[in-house]
């Protein structure tokens, strides 16, 4: 089926197409975003275009260190409330902001859950789930080498060398061991895959006809927000935004250099969020499909994500990781903040960007929750 990605603009520059109802929503730049909603986005923002010519050249050594989390409990620990959205004028910016590389990646009690998920689609619909151009395999390695090391400091009593099993690491959450050493015995990307909850994406410059161009050359993507892994593979980041609007216009030329001066040790990151009308974290087919009348607050989701960006020093490729989140609407019941910001941000779309994402079909069921909840608020506290 045709893959127009639908990617939203400032937002999800990387990932998209989403059909009626997964529904890119306005973007944010973390220093936007009140400290009390996203504590960990509120660090070290930089717009779109101070973050073109990142000034990192001094390095604080400490900054860059990663301190292990000995006591870190995944089980009872929840996702991270991220709530990246924000009211006031729309705009079309990337929003990175940097990261520590402390806080790459996180984990959270849906790690079982996910890794399960993962297991599965690797059996039943392998393809769906990874694809590996040839000529990829030094960057998947160097990915994989990356997330071991990161986990190993990060939570060393979780992931860790097991003794008398050289060339292995221990997964202390799945119970699983992986060789992580030539001849590997899983795909690299594949072992990666089921150490981190993240969906790994390699871009590499040149992977295609265009020198200056970033392809997709390798991709592991449980979640995908309704567009098919196999098409887009071997693509180069200007298709994979499709036809966006504005996206061609306001982003092309910030993301493409942006891409050309990362620097390997800089991490950035920056969160997206659309709305859906099912549970499902993998998911290929364009929502709008099944969407027929209007749907049922208890049934939307917002589908938000963690983006980070690094490239890795040896092969030069560009590793992008996806954290996705399905969080429903009503789960903000109790964050007047949130509801406030959410609404205002719903409403700025501009006309033209709204018909695109599919306010028509959500928009009239989310305004009135979100008023009523606001309602309540404010008899609340008169
Ligand atoms: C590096 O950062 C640490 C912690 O933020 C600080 O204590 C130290 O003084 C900094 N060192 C330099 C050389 O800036
Ligand atoms: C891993 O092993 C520990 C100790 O034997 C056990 O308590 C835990 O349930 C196991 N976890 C999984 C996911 O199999």
């Amino acid at each position: 089926m045709a893959m127009d990605s639908l990617l939203h603009e400032g937002l999800s520059w990387l990932l998209p197409n989403l059909g009626l109802v997964v529904i890119a929503l306005g973007l944010i730049t973390a220093a936007a975003i009140p400290r009390v909603l996203t504590p960990k986005a509120a660090t070290a923002t930089a717009t779109a275009t101070e973050t073109v010519n990142p000034p990192h050249e001094n390095k604080n050594e400490s900054e860059s260190e990663i301190h292990p989390l000995l006591d870190f409990d995944v089980a009872t620990r929840p996702p991270h409330p991220y709530r990246p959205w924000r009211s006031g004028k729309f705009a079309m910016t990337m929003g990175v902001s940097k990261v520590k590389p402390e806080e790459w990646l996180d984990l959270d009690n849906k790690y079982w859950q996910e890794q399960e998920l993962r297991r599965q689609l690797l059996v039943e619909s392998r393809p769906e789930v990874m694809q590996l151009l040839h000529g990829s395999e030094a960057a998947c390695i160097e990915v994989l080498d990356t997330v071991v090391d990161y986990l190993t400091r990060r939570y060393p009593s979780l992931f860790y060398r097991p003794e008398g099993k050289d060339g292995y690491i221990y997964n202390g959450l799945t119970n699983l061991s992986f060789k992580i050493t030539a001849p590997y015995e899983l795909h690299p990307l594949e072992i990666a895959a089921q150490l981190v909850m993240e969906d790994l994406n390699l871009l590499v410059q040149g992977f295609g006809p265009e020198p200056d161009q970033y392809y997709l050359s390798a991709s592991f993507s449980m979640a995908p927000a309704g567009w098919y892994l196999k098409e887009r593979i071997g693509w180069p980041l200007w298709k994979i935004h499709g036809p966006v609007p504005l996206w061609e216009e306001k982003l092309r030329l910030s993301v493409e250099r942006f891409f050309l001066r990362m620097k390997p040790g800089d991490i950035v990151m920056r969160q997206n969020f659309f709305l859906q009308t099912n549970n499902a974290m993998f998911q290929q087919e364009p929502f709008a499909n099944s969407m027929l009348s209007a749907p049922k607050i208890e049934d939307i989701r917002i589908r938000h994500e963690r983006q980070t960006l690094r490239r890795l020093p040896k092969t030069g490729a560009v590793l992008f990781t996806v954290r996705t989140y399905l969080t429903p609407v009503v789960d903000l019941q109790d964050e007047p903040d949130s509801i406030r910001e959410f609404l205002g941000a719903v409403n700025a779309l501009p006309e033209s960007m709204a018909k695109y994402k599919g306010r028509d079909v959500w928009g009239e069921v989310v305004e009135s929750w979100c008023k009523k909840q606001l309602e309540h608020t404010d008899t609340d506290s008169a």
